[in-house]
């Protein structure tokens, strides 16, 4: 019976050991997955900004080609699909070198897709395809904004997917 407030003692010394490891033990580790987190959000978005840029070229030259063969849908369709390229990397907070790249690509890429598309439902797809510079120059503009001059795009003076017929459908 003597032993009990020995025991007691023991006891709550354990506890406050058990407490102490508890608080220490969450602590330690709380850096590392934020840590890690925040490290593969960062490749994660670079990839995201050179993966959308390769889709927008493509969609690029393809719109051009539809705009060239006057087929106002598939103008439309091509519009449609660089502005979902383009959102993909505005909703990104995207931060590249200290340049605010999401909100870049909302002045000078999105903002010009939507115009376009203004101007192909108000005025027709020969009209919208003789601003195709415009939407170069955003292109290039934007590219400057963000440090990458040397990425020059231009109007194409050809482009060739063998296997699509971008003519309207006759049928
Ligand atoms: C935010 C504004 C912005 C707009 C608008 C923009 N770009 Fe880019 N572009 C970038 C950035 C930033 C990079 C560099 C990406 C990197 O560092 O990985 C880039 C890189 C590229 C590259 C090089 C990657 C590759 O696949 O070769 C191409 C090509 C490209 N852009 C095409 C275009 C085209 C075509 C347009 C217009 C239809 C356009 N870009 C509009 C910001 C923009």
């Amino acid at each position: 019976m003597r032993r009990l407030p020995l025991l007691i003692a023991l006891a709550s010394l354990a506890g406050v050991l058990f407490l102490l490891y508890r608080t220490s033990v969450p602590a330690s580790h709380v850096g590392h997955p934020a840590a890690i987190g925040a490290h593969a959000e960062e490749e994660h978005e670079e990839i995201e900004v050179a993966v959308s840029m390769g889709r927008l070229q493509r969609f690029h030259q393809k719109w051009w080609l539809a705009g060239k063969a006057g087929n106002a849908e598939l103008a439309r369709f091509y519009l449609h699909e660089m502005e979902e390229a383009m959102e993909m990397i505005a909703d990104g907070h995207v931060m590249d070198e200290g340049v605010n790249v999401s909100e870049k690509m909302e002045t000078y890429g999105v903002a010009t897709v939507n115009n376009l598309a203004a101007l192909l439902d108000s005025a027709g797809v020969g009209a919208m395809h003789a601003e195709a510079s415009t939407l170069v120059k955003a292109c290039n503009s934007c590219h400057m904004a963000t440090k990458h001059a040397y990425i020059r795009i231009k109007v194409p003076d050809t482009a060739a997917f063998p296997d699509q017929d971008f003519a309207p459908n006759t049928q």
